[in-house]
């Protein structure tokens, strides 16, 4: 038995794109993953897929819009396993123009919210309802995606390959 093969991982907007390739190797290394969807339909469609290559793979419900579907992971991830080796903050949004003109003068406050409430209030939020079964193993690990757009170094180079990238709420939301 590999040293991974009793652990266990909680991946965020798991059904497609980075989460979904994350999901896959981690459970290559032969961890358990639970993916986090929040179209359960799409969840298990991923984890199916999972499953096939002979990865252990659920899928359960998660919307970062959603307060109580993270209480309901914790409380899922609980029953089932009673701990978590390892939860990865991946599901994220960016509705704007990434070249366009959505700077801090013209970005809507729909835009700011929503970005915020995905990418960092639902972060700090399921991190903390997890950290109770983070802390059951020795070496718990949480994962954060940020983005190479949230460094205000780079930004403030003109020269910089992001200095047009000014998608702002994005940007400041994974700089935060
Ligand atoms: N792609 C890049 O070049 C890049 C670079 C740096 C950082 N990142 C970061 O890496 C992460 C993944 O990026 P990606 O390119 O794989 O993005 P993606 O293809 O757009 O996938 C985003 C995932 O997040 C899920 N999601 C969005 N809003 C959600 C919500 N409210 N609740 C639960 N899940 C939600 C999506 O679910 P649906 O399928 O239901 O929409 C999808 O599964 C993001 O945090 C992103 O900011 C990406």
């Amino acid at each position: 038995m590999s040293n991974y093969e009793n652990k266990v991982a909680f991946i965020s907007g798991a059904n497609r794109g980075i989460g979904f390739e994350t999901a896959k190797k981690l459970g290559e290394l032969g961890m358990t993953v639970v993916l986090g969807a929040r179209d359960v339909t799409k969840g298990k469609a991923a984890a199916s897929e999972l499953v096939s290559n002979g990865i252990n793979a659920e899928a359960i419900y998660y919307d970062a819009n959603d307060s109580a579907s993270a209480n309901n992971v914790y409380v899922y991830l609980d029953k089932h396993y009673g701990k978590l080796d390892i939860l990865v903050n991946n599901a994220g949004v960016n509705h704007e123009q990434l070249m366009g003109k959505n700077n801090s003068s013209s970005v809507s406050q729909d835009a700011l919210q929503n970005t915020f409430q995905t990418n960092l209030f639902a972060v700090i939020e399921l991190t903390q309802k997890l950290l109770p079964l983070i802390s059951k193993v020795p070496e718990g690990r949480i994962v954060n995606l940020s983005s190479i757009l949230a460094s205000l170094t780079l930004h403030s180079m003109p020269n910089s390959p992001i200095d047009p990238a000014k998608a702002f709420a994005y940007n400041a939301s994974k700089t935060a």
